[in-house]
């Protein structure tokens, strides 16, 4: 009976430590995992704007090194060692920031804002497109404020929103 108890705590114990997150800076191997979590990601959210671009794999990828890269401070969560989530961020803006589906809703997304304001702690800013309904809730549920609409550089030229968070 002892013996039953020992390893349903040891179990318990197991897939408690096994389900945490952690967050690290990104490393160069991680970009074949990113790089998917961020597709399938945006696949995800808003499938009919993915599928209306168009945008090939390869462009992503050709994006994420040449671009996202080389602008921005990039972290990542990892759960067992494998990357679930990114955020790149450049002085007080947040440029991108995705979770893989699989780990939605377990507080990753939040994770990662708290790392953004203990980096950024008076101001952190972004956008996001305005028909991400679900990203929008996320913000404003973390004390983001939409503080102007207006339309993301050609060729996405998509309404967009403006979020703020300030430390008041
Ligand atoms: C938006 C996103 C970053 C949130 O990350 P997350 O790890 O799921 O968020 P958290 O678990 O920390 O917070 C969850 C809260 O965010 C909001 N939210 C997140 N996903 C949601 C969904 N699918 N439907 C409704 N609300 C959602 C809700 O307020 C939710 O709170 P609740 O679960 O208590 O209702 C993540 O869903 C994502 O990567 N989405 C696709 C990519 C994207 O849109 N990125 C932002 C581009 S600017």
């Amino acid at each position: 009976m002892g013996g039953a108890n020992h390893l349903a705590q040891f179990i318990l114990l197991e897939t408690m430590v096994l389900e945490t997150f952690s967050i690290r800076e990104y490393h160069p191997d991680d970009f074949d995992a990113v790089t998917i979590l961020w597709r399938i990601a945006r696949e995800k959210a808003m499938p009919e704007f993915q599928r209306a671009k168009g945008y090939f794999f390869f462009q992503d990828r050709d994006y994420f090194q040449n671009h996202l890269l080389n602008d921005n401070r990039v972290w990542v969560v990892e759960q067992n060692g494998r990357a679930v989530a990114f955020m790149a961020m450049r002085n007080d803006f947040i440029d991108h920031l995705y979770v893989d589906p699989e780990c939605q809703r377990q507080g990753v997304g939040k994770m990662l804002l708290d790392l953004a304001r203990e980096k950024s702690p008076d101001h952190v800013w972004l956008y996001t497109l305005q028909i991400n309904a679900n990203a929008r809730a996320f913000y404003e549920k973390n004390g983001f404020t939409a503080e102007k609409f207006g339309v993301s550089p050609a060729p996405e030229s998509e309404p967009d929103v403006e979020y703020h968070w300030r430390n008041t």
